[in-house]
């Protein structure tokens, strides 16, 4: 597997991340809510150098199937979910690929009442987004490949490894 992202840049780009979240956040508390299951690698990451106030939450939303590249049937957790009604929520995710999963997600948030709504992602796939999503915050822009690690799965496997890398390369 080449490493397309090692695990220093990847600490280093979240540190960068978080210090930019704490300076507009300033000290309002925030409610990140991760989407499961990959992003749970950037979330304990992001969390733990957070200076401010901050709650948890997860959310599912699972629109892929193994390798399939088509999104299916999205399918919502929200018994995980914190009240958001008047919280900042920082909704948290792996990868804006087509950009589905996130536009149906922050639709969803919304309608909790939110006192303000933002997103993260780790990665941005270039030119992939059918649904126009401008991210908060974003990690990275990779080429348009299959990637796995840092909390990305290929089949449900290779979410363990510290650094992202190419399968099909
Ligand atoms: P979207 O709805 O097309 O933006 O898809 C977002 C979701 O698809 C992400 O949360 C991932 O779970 C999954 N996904 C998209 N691209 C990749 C990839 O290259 N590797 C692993 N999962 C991916
Ligand atoms: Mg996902």
């Amino acid at each position: 597997m080449k490493v397309l992202i090692s695990s220093e840049e990847i600490q280093q780009r979240v540190a960068e991340l978080a210090a930019r979240i704490v300076g507009d956040y300033a000290e309002e508390p925030i409610t990140i809510v991760g989407v499961l299951t990959g992003s749970l690698m950037f979330l304990a990451d992001l969390v733990r150098r957070l200076e401010s106030p901050v709650r948890i939450g997860l959310i599912q939303a699972s629109s892929y199937r193994g390798t399939a590249t088509e999104p299916g049937q999205l399918e919502i957790g929200p018994e995980l979910l914190p009240d958001l009604r008047g919280r900042h929520v920082l909704l948290l995710d792996d990868i804006l690929d087509t950009g589905q999963t996130l536009s149906y997600l922050v639709e969803h948030v919304k309608r909790l009442e939110p006192a303000s709504l933002k997103v993260a992602v780790l990665l941005r796939k270039m030119g992939r987004q059918i649904t126009p999503l401008q991210p908060d915050y974003c990690g990275f822009e990779i080429p348009d490949r299959f990637v796995v690690g840092y909390g990305l799965d290929f089949n449900d496997q290779y979410r363990n490894l510290p650094f992202v890398g190419v399968l099909d390369g």
